[in-house]
């Protein structure tokens, strides 16, 4: 399966906000993954940002003035519309809110949007007091009502300097937005999938951990493209630097114990579960409440206890597909297949221990009960959107 972006028509009016230039950047990255963006501009919004830089960005003529008529005579102010996969209004403003609330039709993208089948995302971008106003707040809840999607803003320093909230979503939640929209009717549609990603942390005293050299990369990209594919997606993760993917609901935890219970919480329900965190199979059987201090020349000898296998543990719940991970240094294949087994999964996907763990690629070898299949090394985000579309598979043929 592509990339959910791929030979999408996005519609993205942008209007009159400082926020406007952040959506240059947004537009871009849609163009890349291989979206088609037509930028309609408010008369406001060219005040802020040029045309020329979406048009540059984009590849494609900027639109916003309903008088202009186009050469080849075929796009008009309602094929826009009914032609498009997604509109995007972004930044929103509150006069722009008001007028699709009100039914408006007096310019392009009032028209556009009145005439659509495509879903409406819609990012408010505005000074606190005005976010918060009661008109705003009604005409939010009238869009909410008819089915529109207007994202909550952020909270935190405006352009003008006050504080509050009011400033549009980063370039990269707004697209994670567009994606799971996009998404929606896909193959996960309906379905909640738990994945569990990164290394846990077992502390040895207050600023020490036993750990491993998980970056958590794997289980990121693959709980994006499980958001993508149209499911709800809750991503259990140890310490990492990643931003999350944005739409996916987030728990971070830090030990294996703290995993486990993360888990059984969020498995209530769920559909199906990708086991992909380094999970530490020991842990001091102590934590020191004091830093350990180094006396002379001695030694330190840590006593080490078993970490609950989580996943084996999990064994009797069948009505949840089950993907566990296994990185070897040796024997990759056969033990693979004993853990598949031993755990009571649907699915195992192993990998070189060494090759893989913290490294930007990696190659997978799946083995399930109906044979072994070689995915080559790859980057992990092109692996991970090619081993979930292998799960989405054997998740289906699991089903039936
Ligand atoms: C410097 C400046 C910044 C503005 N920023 C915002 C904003 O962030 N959000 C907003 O709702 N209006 C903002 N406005 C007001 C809008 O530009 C104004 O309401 C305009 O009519 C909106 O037109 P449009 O909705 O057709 O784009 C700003 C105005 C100025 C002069």
């Amino acid at each position: 399966m592509d990339d959910i972006l791929r030979g999408k028509k996005i519609l993205l009016g942008v209007c009159g906000s400082i926020a406007a230039y952040k959506v240059a950047q947004l537009a871009r990255d849609l163009t890349l993954a291989g979206a088609q963006v037509d930028v309609i501009m408010t008369e406001a919004a060219t005040r802020f940002v040029g045309a020329a830089t979406f048009q540059a960005l984009t590849g494609r003529r900027v639109l916003g003035d309903i008088w202009a008529l186009p050469e080849d005579g075929v796009i008009g102010h309602i094929t826009l519309g009914a032609q498009a996969d997604l509109v995007v209004v972004a930044p929103a403003t509150a006069n722009r809110i008001a007028k699709i609330a009100a039914g408006m039709s007096d310019d392009l993208l009032t028209m556009t949007i009145l005439a659509t089948h495509a879903p409406v995302l819609l990012a408010p971008a505005m000074n606190p007091q005005m976010y918060a106003a009661v008109a705003t707040a009604a005409n939010v809840a009238v869009l909410r009502a008819r089915g529109y999607t207007v994202l909550e803003p952020d909270e935190g320093r405006m352009a003008e300097h006050v504080v509050g909230k009011g400033r549009m979503p980063e370039p990269p939640v707004l697209e994670g937005e567009i994606r799971a929209l996009l998404g929606r009717n896909g193959p996960l549609a309906g379905r909640h999938v738990v994945i569990t990603a990164g290394g846990t942390q077992e502390p040895i005293d207050p600023v020490r951990y036993i750990g491993n050299h998980s970056s958590g990369q794997m289980g990121y990209a693959l709980a994006a493209r499980a958001r993508d594919l149209g499911a709800r997606v809750t991503l259990i993760s140890g310490p990492t630097m990643l931003t999350p993917p944005a739409v996916v609901a987030l728990v971070r935890v830090g030990t294996a114990t703290e995993m486990q219970a993360a888990l059984s919480e969020a498995l209530v329900g769920a559909d199906m579960l990708i086991m992909n965190a380094a999970v530490a199979d020991f842990r001091p059987a102590e934590m020191s409440e004091q830093k350990i201090k180094k006396s002379g020349d001695a030694g330190l000898t840590l006593h080490l206890v078993p970490n609950p296998d989580i996943i084996a543990g999990l064994a009797g719940r069948r009505d949840i597909f089950k993907v566990g991970f296994a990185a070897e240094t040796d024997d990759m294949l056969a033990n693979a297949q004993g853990k598949l087994e031993r755990k009571g999964l649907d699915m195992i996907v192993a990998n070189d221990a060494v090759l893989s763990i913290g490294q930007p690629e990696i190659a997978l070898t799946l083995v399930d009960r109906g044979g072994v299949t070689n995915l080559p090394r790859q980057p992990k985000n092109a692996a991970a959107a090619a081993l979930l579309d292998e799960i989405v598979t054997r998740f289906q043929r699991w089903r039936v």
